[in-house]
């Protein structure tokens, strides 16, 4: 990976304006489709193809991984920001790659793995959305862990209208997020979910002013990489349970989880500063 200082991003993406260090690194060779970033204990990636509102093409989603993957393995990241422009989030999967695909194209793509790759990520990961987030883009912010959304945000799956379905997990994590009622009428009809329809029925976590989706989703992010990190890591684990095991499976898994902290010195440490009334100081071990 290439390094370089960013004072501003070329791309015209929001840029972050605390005095930190900031980095901009790009795969050797390659377009720059993520940007990437550190402030602190937050990685911050984002999508940089505004000439396609960031269509997610096989290259893009090749580079978001990487980077995703590289701040789940930097002990300095707690939590990772994901983000686009105010413009747009993302506009789904790149369609011009795939108009005239085989399926044996589209298999041999095996986005799945690609996908796969997102879910298994364990540190937390804020989606910070402004305009649209449609297709594999809302599959995306769904594939975080919290969604902070401008008030110009747009949310939706139109696979329906270019006579495709979802195909990166939409028909079930927006099910799961919404209700099967809401759903059906955003997948089937190609509706789209204003932020604020989008907050009110459960996919998104805050909706603030489009001027301030991302100071506020850094916030957070900066709020929530004081915390434990091996905590943050398994308590995440337990709650992405929560969708794929029964209630007395999740418990116990959970149950399973929080023991294991008792093995850390972060919980030692975490009880003891509250005893002696102080701020912990955690380490990550
Ligand atoms: N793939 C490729 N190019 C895209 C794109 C996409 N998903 N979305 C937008 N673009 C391109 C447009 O073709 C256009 O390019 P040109 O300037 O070269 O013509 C450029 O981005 C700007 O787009 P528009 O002119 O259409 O912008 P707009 O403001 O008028 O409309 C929009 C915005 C409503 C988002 C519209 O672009 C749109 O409907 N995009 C497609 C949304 C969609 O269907 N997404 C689902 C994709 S399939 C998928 O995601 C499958 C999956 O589950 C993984």
């Amino acid at each position: 990976m290439l390094g370089r200082t960013q004072s501003s991003n070329p791309s015209g993406a929001q840029t972050w304006g605390l005095a930190v260090r900031s980095r901009l690194c790009t795969m050797a060779g390659m377009s720059e489709f993520i940007l990437t970033r550190t402030e602190d204990h937050v990685g911050v990636c984002t999508l940089n193809r505004p000439e396609v509102l960031n269509a997610l093409s096989v290259e893009l989603m090749d580079q978001l991984v990487a980077a995703l993957e590289k701040f789940d393995a930097d002990p300095n990241i707690h939590v990772m920001v994901l983000t686009g422009s105010e413009k747009v989030f993302a506009a789904g999967a790149d369609i011009g790659d795939m108009a005239e695909a085989s399926v044996v194209e589209m298999m041999e793509r095996n986005n799945l793995a690609r996908w796969l790759r997102i879910k298994a990520v364990r540190k937390p990961i804020i989606a910070a959305v402004s305009g649209y987030a449609l297709g594999g883009g809302c599959e995306l912010a769904m594939h975080c862990d919290i969604i902070i959304a401008s008030e110009s945000a747009k949310f939706g799956q139109p696979e329906i209208n270019i006579g495709v379905m979802p195909g990166a997990g939409g028909t079930q994590r927006l099910t799961r997020a919404i209700g099967k009622f809401k759903a059906m009428e955003v997948i089937l009809n190609g509706r789209f979910l204003s932020a604020q329809e989008a907050f009110e029925a459960g996919l998104v976590t805050r909706v603030v002013a489009k001027e301030q989706f991302l100071t506020e989703a850094m916030r957070l992010a900066h709020q929530i990489a004081q915390r434990p990190p091996i905590a943050l890591k398994l308590a995440k684990e337990a709650v992405l349970k929560a969708d794929e095991m029964s209630l007395s499976e999740g418990l116990e898994y959970e149950r399973k989880l929080f023991y294991s902290l008792f093995a850390t010195e972060d919980q030692k440490e975490g009880m003891r500063a509250f005893l002696e009334k102080r701020k912990a100081v955690y380490k990550g071990k």
